[in-house]
């Protein structure tokens, strides 16, 4: 590094412009591990404080891009179209819809992350599965591609090695919710993987990290500036995030969730499919079908997914990228088989009304407090606990009827817990207006 890492960091700190030259050395030593990770915290939270403009966005993309190599993926055939979410609270839709995306006839090549502040992570939903790998190797990734036609992987020492570090710090400094950084590290993961073309599905709500429409609106148009300021086509859909998606919270949990929407016609218990978490799917596979051409519009798009989701071929894409991942295929037949943690209790309403109101972010807390999450970045997470929801927004209530179902470890944290659960709660007397699904698309 030829200069001085404690001058940037003032840099920054007092609000100037960062050059590319000092962002390109700074995130170089980073993932060199010549910087200090109490050097690399000061510099996120001066970046949370200061923010960066557009010309060090994008700088600091292109170093986070270019701290690891970029993979080729000229030799699997097909387009490759991929999705990101910016983080949510039961945000499981990249397990159904890689593999729906790949029977729809896209490449899907995913490198998705880890829970992140009170957002869940796909890596570590997937890792529920016994054998599941997301540390995969170029050669493999590739033949995991050209078998499965998905992958969901993570990043490694030598694809974005700067995200890897800089996410790990991010989720428990406090520092996630910050426009140029959110941009970075979406941005570096997906130029690095190899697609073609992006969908973001960026959160708006309590349990996002945008809560506000504006917001939301304003960190979309920064990933879509920066994306196609380094040559990859995307597009936005702004979607809710004022309650959980689906029913299920906690890693297992949500895997399980995933497995029977994706057996489609064929589900073990109907009553645990979501229609939410079914329907934004559905709707985010439109929108990959349009941006990767596979159909002429988002009618056709969804007819197709919608199809590839009740034939099973999506179920069947999804054995194939588990097994190719290492994964245990018994463990999809036999739910049995996931982890539940032994205490199971049940919340249930205080009084009688209808469900007006959830404070997502706070319930993605309590599941990072059962053990689900990190709170240091060395945690390991628990994949047995989790709540599983009985209700949604506006459902009609009475007193004493159960909210959700309760996986947890440790008994003495649960009175607190459920205290928090309570208030993050709002039931009135009377109906409320719902949130719709998707907000707004951005192209
Ligand atoms: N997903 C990412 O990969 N990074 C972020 O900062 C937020 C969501």
């Amino acid at each position: 590094m030829s200069v001085n890492p404690v001058l940037i960091i003032e840099k920054k700190r007092d609000g100037h412009e960062l050059s590319s030259e000092e962002l390109r050395d700074f995130i170089k030593g980073i993932a060199a591990g010549t910087i200090e990770d109490y050097q690399a915290t000061a510099f996120l939270m001066a970046t949370f404080f200061q923010g960066m403009t557009p010309a060090e966005t994008v700088a600091l993309t292109k170093a986070m891009l270019e701290s690891g190599e970029r993979i080729d993926l000229s030799s699997v055939a097909g387009t490759k179209v991929d999705k990101h979410s910016t983080g949510g609270v039961g945000d499981k839709v990249s397990l159904i819809l890689a593999p729906l995306a790949a029977a729809c006839g896209l490449i899907v090549p995913m490198m998705a992350g880890r829970g992140l502040g009170h957002s869940g992570g796909t890596l570590d939903k997937l890792e529920s599965i016994e054998g599941f790998q997301v540390q995969i190797s170029k050669q493999d990734y590739i033949r995991i591609l050209k078998n499965a036609g998905c992958a969901i992987i993570g990043q490694t020492a030598s694809i974005v090695p700067a995200d890897k570090k800089l996410y790990s710090l991010r989720d428990v400094t406090g520092t996630v919710p910050c426009v140029p950084l959110i941009c970075g590290s979406i941005l570096s993961k997906k130029l690095a993987e190899g697609t073609n073309a992006l969908l973001l599905d960026v959160k708006v709500g309590s349990g996002a990290f945008m809560k506000t429409l504006s917001e939301a609106k304003t960190l979309a148009k920064s990933l879509i500036t920066v994306a196609k300021k380094m040559g990859l086509p995307a597009r936005a859909l702004i979607t809710d995030m004022n309650q959980p998606l689906g029913y299920a919270v906690g890693n297992s949990l949500e895997v399980l969730e995933c497995i029977e929407i994706l057996r489609g016609s064929k589900p073990a218990s109907s009553d645990l499919s979501s229609v939410d978490l079914r329907e934004l799917t559905l709707t985010q596979c439109a929108h990959m079908l349009v941006l990767g051409k596979k159909a002429k519009n988002l009618k056709d798009g969804r007819i197709l997914a919608l199809k590839k989701l009740q034939d099973g071929t999506a179920w069947e894409k999804f054995r194939s990228m588990v097994s190719e991942q290492g994964g245990n295929l018994t463990w999809l037949d036999e739910p049995n088989l996931f982890p539940k943690a032994p205490i199971e209790v049940q919340w249930k309403s205080k009084k009688r009304g209808y469900l007006k109101s959830m404070d997502t972010e706070a319930l993605g807390k309590i599941l990072v407090d059962l053990g689900g999450g990190r709170k240091r970045a060395a945690d390991p997470v628990d994949p047995a606990v989790g709540i599983w929801f009985h209700a949604k927004l506006g459902a009609k209530l009475t007193s004493g009827q159960t909210i959700a179902t309760v996986f947890a470890r440790d008994e003495k944290i649960l009175h607190a817990l459920e205290q928090r659960f309570q208030a993050s709660l709002e039931i009135s007397g009377t109906r409320p207006k719902l949130p719709p699904l998707v907000h707004a698309e951005i192209t």
